[in-house]
């Protein structure tokens, strides 16, 4: 893999600091593009909105659209200049005053969840241009993601069992809810290409039943979840191969319309690592704790509480000599949250040594509680080399 934080650049790095390589961004979207050729390639915003890597996607038209689930997202995209038509709206919460700013500015497509958001749909006058598609929340779970939101009781979606129920509303609301088809984002974290076409063949399946009740589907979204691993040993999905299955599915079942793609983790995760020194080290009845300058308030997702299960990768910026020790890599907050994963090997830590932890680039700073305990948010720098 490409280890671009081994560069000497970064050794002036002395306070907590998230560094971006935009030449990896727009690898990975090459690398969608390519092997995804005959699909609609949708940004999630949430896994990373930073105004910088917003530009570029839309400067170097790396994306045909974005994905976005809140207000602010939906004004970042916008500050970006993602033209409004090119803006998916998903998420479980959309009040009445997002969907009015949604309705006003005119964005593509709304990804409605509940009955309760098509009311409010309606009685803000309906959707007079753009697509409307029903997110579901089908009865099977695919179990190679290993983040599952579908498949299972959840707030995300219509449950496939309550389908006719939605479909009828629509079905009586045609003129202002512009029904075009069905969204169905499984979850996060899939390296199995063959899990990714059950996913695909379960979608196509339900537009076909969707039609079969008398609602034609002209797109059907998959949701984003292609695999992108922050430990070690590193692993990430087989873009090939899952070109490769979504091709064949797609051919067997002879669908003619549009396929979108949402990922967010696959396009930004390697282009981010984080930085952080040591700011004290401590022995406590046998355990020796690092504690660092930045914690799980800038890096949620190591947490043990966030995604982070499995041994975390983290290399020490200057690589230098002395005895490997098990210790435990803690954050700045008084919480005992503040802590990443179980015991980590560090070749003789020492204050002020910088710690990195790559493939970071997605659900960093994005999904951290900076407010708690107010320290200064990270850096933010941006590199862009090959
Ligand atoms: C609706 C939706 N789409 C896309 C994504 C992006 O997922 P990922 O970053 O795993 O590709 C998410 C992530 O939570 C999501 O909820």
């Amino acid at each position: 893999m490409n280890r671009w934080w081994d560069d000497k650049r970064f050794g002036d790095i002395d306070s907590p600091t998230y560094v971006y390589n935009q030449a990896i961004i727009r690898e990975q979207a090459f690398l969608v593009r390519k092997e995804m050729n005959d699909i609609t390639l949708l940004y999630a915003l949430k896994a990373n909105s930073h105004p910088i890597i917003l530009d570029q996607m839309k400067n170097e038209e790396l994306i045909d659209g974005v994905d976005v689930a809140s207000l602010g997202e939906l004004r970042k995209a916008l500050r970006a200049g993602f033209p409004p038509g090119s803006i998916s709206v998903t998420g479980p919460s959309k009040p009445l005053r997002f969907l009015k700013e949604c309705l006003s500015v005119q964005v593509g497509t709304i990804c409605v969840e509940s009955i309760v958001e098509m009311e409010r749909i309606c009685t803000l006058g309906g959707m007079q241009s753009g697509n409307l598609l029903l997110r579901v929340n089908p009865k099977e779970e695919v179990r190679a993601f290993q983040l599952k939101i579908s498949g299972r009781s959840t707030p995300f979606g219509v449950d496939e069992e309550d389908l006719g129920e939605a479909l009828d509303y629509l079905k009586s609301r045609r003129h202002v809810l512009p029904f075009k088809g069905i969204h169905v984002h499984a979850g996060s974290q899939c390296f199995s290409a063959r899990g990714f076409s059950l996913h695909t063949q379960a979608v196509l399946d339900l537009a076909n039943d969707v039609k079969n009740y008398g609602l034609p589907v002209s797109i059907i979204n998959l949701g984003g979840g292609m695999g992108y691993g922050n430990w070690l040993p590193h692993r990430k999905a087989d873009i090939v191969a899952f070109g490769n299955q979504l091709r064949y599915i797609r051919g067997q079942h002879g669908f003619e319309g549009e396929v979108r793609i949402e990922p967010g983790r696959f396009l930004v995760a390697p282009s981010g690592v984080y930085a952080t020194p040591i700011c004290t080290i401590k022995e406590s009845r046998g355990t020796t704790f690092v504690i660092l300058e930045g914690g799980v308030n800038h890096l949620f997702a190591l947490s043990h509480i966030g995604y982070q299960t499995k041994q975390i990768w983290v290399e020490k910026q200057s690589f230098g000599e002395g005895e490997s020790k098990k210790v435990q890599l803690v954050g700045p907050l008084c919480t005992p949250v503040d802590s990443f994963g179980g015991l980590v090997e560090l070749k003789n830590p020492r204050v002020g040594d910088v710690l990195l932890f790559p493939c970071n680039g997605s659900y960093g700073l994005s999904m951290s509680p900076t407010g708690f305990l107010s320290h200064p948010l990270p850096q933010e720098r941006f590199v862009d080399y090959e």
